[in-house]
């Protein structure tokens, strides 16, 4: 069994808290992505779960046994760190039966599972060659190799993705994807990206500050955020929050009826609206809103518009296809009042 099971895990540096008491569940075979801004405890968590570092609280349970004072080798796991250093006078086919050498396993069996482990990695022409005649993707799929080698139940991944290009990136994040499903491990798998986040996970935790923010599958989350935090933190270009009902004489914020009803309603501070939720007014539409164009950015299957309200606040906006529009120009912009999000003063979502 490959349950993770964290009870009001805590992590403390000296006086620092890093990780506020954590409560979370991975089901065996989930991919669990946890992502969350530079410092927030990510690292931190995941060496807990891989027993590199002692919890300071609480208790680590995999598998239904309590592993808080276990040794690392006790648990089970693999982890792959975004310095994936490769043993340099190895070739592909040492580095991955590393970890097999060092158990001691037959010959034969080690030879088996690394033409196995490279096959699926599709790294099998690559086995004779030594880690610098590599691309930066095939080094990182041999980081890979290197902890599925040895079939553990439980595959922790550290911003694996981070040191590679854009180009690659994309990659290696499909065939991770491909191999969760090959495989079908536990993952838990940190990342800032919340594309990686979006794509991969079958449940997203947001941390934020050392605590959860909110788990749940990519959708649920981007659908329905719990708070300003996550609502931003999803989605790109991120959500735009606009001040309403703050009595600036005359400038009621978006200058929309049905807004400012459904929001006196919910007694928000902001409403946000994701900038992929509008589009050109036709005319017809009851919820629309005008804005003047500040900067244009053609994507060529896309434009970003940077807009101001009318009261001078900014608002991004993701249009479809290509738009013949200029810096100055005013337009009119539709959107469903069902895409609206509110949040109070707080910053919780008013629902
Ligand atoms: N060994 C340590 N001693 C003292 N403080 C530490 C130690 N390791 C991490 N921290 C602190 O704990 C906090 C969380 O660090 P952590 O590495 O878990 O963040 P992260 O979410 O992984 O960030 P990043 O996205 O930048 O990798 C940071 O404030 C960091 O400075
Ligand atoms: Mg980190």
């Amino acid at each position: 069994m490959a349950r993770v099971e964290l009870n009001g895990l805590r992590k403390a540096f000296g006086a620092q808290e890093v990780l506020s008491p954590i409560d979370l569940v991975v089901e065996e075979g989930e991919f669990v992505v946890l992502v969350g801004p530079s410092g927030c405890g990510k690292s931190t968590l995941l060496r807990c779960i891989a027993g590199l570092e002692p919890a300071s609280g609480g208790e680590i349970r995999i598998g239904g046994r309590d592993v808080t004072h276990a040794e690392p080798v006790e648990r089970g796991i693999a982890m792959v760190f975004q310095s994936y250093a490769l043993y340099p006078h190895m070739t592909v086919a040492e580095n991955i039966g590393f970890g097999l050498r060092i158990a001691k396993r037959p010959k034969a069996e080690i030879v088996a599972r690394v033409r196995e482990v490279a096959a699926l990695l599709q790294l099998g022409h690559l086995l004779d060659r030594k880690p610098k005649a590599l691309s930066g993707g095939q080094r990182q799929r041999v980081a890979i190799g290197r902890a599925l080698a040895r079939k553990p139940p439980i595959f922790l991944f550290d911003e694996p993705l981070s040191n590679l290009d854009a180009g690659l990136r994309a990659e290696m994040r499909v065939e991770l994807a491909r191999l969760h499903g090959e495989l079908g491990n536990t993952m838990i798998y940190v990342t800032h990206d919340q594309v990686e986040a979006m794509t991969l996970a079958d449940r997203i935790v947001i941390l934020n500050a050392g605590h959860i923010e909110q788990v749940g599958s990519p959708l649920d989350l981007y659908n329905h955020p719990a708070c300003r935090f996550v609502a931003g933190f999803l989605g790109q270009p991120p959500m735009n929050f606009l001040r309403i009902g703050t009595g600036d004489a005359g400038h009621p914020v978006p200058p929309v009826p049905i807004v400012d009803s459904l929001a006196a309603l919910a007694e928000a501070t902001e409403v946000g609206l994701r900038p992929e939720h509008v589009w050109i007014a036709t005319g017809s539409e009851v919820a629309q809103f005008e804005v003047s164009i500040d900067v244009i950015e053609q994507f060529g299957g896309e434009t970003i518009v940077h807009a101001l309200l009318n009261d001078g606040q900014p608002i991004v906006l993701r249009l479809g296809g290509q738009l013949a529009l200029g810096r100055g120009e005013r337009i009119s912009v539709a959107f469903d009042p069902a895409n609206l999000h509110f949040f109070g003063a707080d910053g919780k979502a008013v629902r």
